[in-house]
């Protein structure tokens, strides 16, 4: 047996399939698996059927794995084991949780474009979404290029974000959607900086590096950083740059957050259960560091 690769689009979404990952994987399996990570964003496996130690096992081929943020947040019965995220709209009974939930609610921000963890200094590397039970109708993961983002945006907006850091916090996220944090859910998540513009290691593209939770952009006043955020936004998320994914029963997807945005597309989610669940692999530092740039102390976390 060997691992198989089909484009999905030309450079940005690909399915791997002909490989078990809860089986140890060959060398020539995983230099496809890695050189495809590193040439497409979003890669799509198919009909994996994994338990959490399999899906922990294989995140780390990746690098390290990330414990999940819900161990942080007090009070909080998990589901999962923590280096798995929960990203479903399942109680820790495995039963849909009630409308109006608080972990449903924080939750709500994933429908809003995003990059994972850009709220912690170092941010994700890569993220990988196991879909054991989908609902029937709804619920895709959208994903946008930001390499391609970049290549395409004009020279005059270029200029004005390149080698320039945005704040990134949790907060800023959850309140677009109109969900206002306590004191104990931010907890350590202060705001962290990001560099706007990033070179990804593997392919030396440029990409841009921004999300939905930006607020502040330094050295820029609030309403011009918003309307610079926006611009970038509705440039970055255009159509050609998506890709959607329909889930199937036991997908496992993975992808580049270093140089993508993803959002969750809503569904009927008090009826039908849609058991999302995330493995995170940390990325080697700060971006800021990576690009080389000093950042202003009280900035610091
Ligand atoms: C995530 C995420 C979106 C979705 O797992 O990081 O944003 O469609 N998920 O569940
Ligand atoms: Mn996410």
């Amino acid at each position: 047996m060997s691992a198989e690769l089909w484009p999905v689009t030309e450079e940005f979404a690909a399915e791997i399939g002909d490989v078990d990952l809860s089986e140890p994987l060959d060398d020539a399996d995983w230099r496809l698996i890695e050189d495809a990570y590193n040439r497409y964003s979003v890669l799509v496996f198919p009909d994996q059927r994994l338990d959490h130690g399999d899906h922990a096992k294989f995140a780390a081929r990746f690098g390290p794995v990330a414990r999940t943020i819900d161990v942080d947040w007090e009070d909080v019965e998990l589901r999962l084991p923590p280096d798995i995220s929960d990203v479903s709209n399942l109680g820790p009974d495995g039963r849909v949780m009630a409308p109006g939930d608080r972990k449903l609610e924080i939750l709500s921000g994933n429908r809003l474009w995003h990059t994972d963890s850009s709220f912690l200094t170092t941010p994700a590397n890569a993220s990988l979404l196991y879909m054991p039970a989908i609902p029937p109708v709804g619920g895709f993961t959208e994903f946008a290029d930001m390499r391609a983002a970049w290549d395409s945006l004009d020279e005059e907006l270029k200029a004005k974000v390149e080698g320039r850091i945005a704040m990134h916090s949790i907060a800023t996220s959850r309140r677009k959607m109109g969900v206002e944090l306590t004191e104990a859910e931010l907890g350590v998540f202060r705001a962290a900086p990001q560099a706007m513009v990033r070179t990804h290691r593997a392919s030396g593209r440029k990409s841009l590096y921004i999300a939905a939770h930006v607020g502040d952009i330094v050295g820029m006043d609030r309403t011009e950083a918003e309307r610079l955020l926006e611009t970038l936004m509705a440039h970055a998320t255009q159509r050609q740059f998506v890709y959607a994914h329909r889930w199937r029963p036991y997908d496992l997807v993975v992808w580049d957050n270093k140089c993508t945005l993803h959002r969750g597309r809503p569904f009927d989610e008090g009826r039908w259960p849609r058991d999302a669940q995330r493995a995170t692999v940390d990325d080697v530092g700060p971006t800021c560091e990576q690009e080389g740039l000093a950042y202003p102390a009280e900035a610091a976390q």
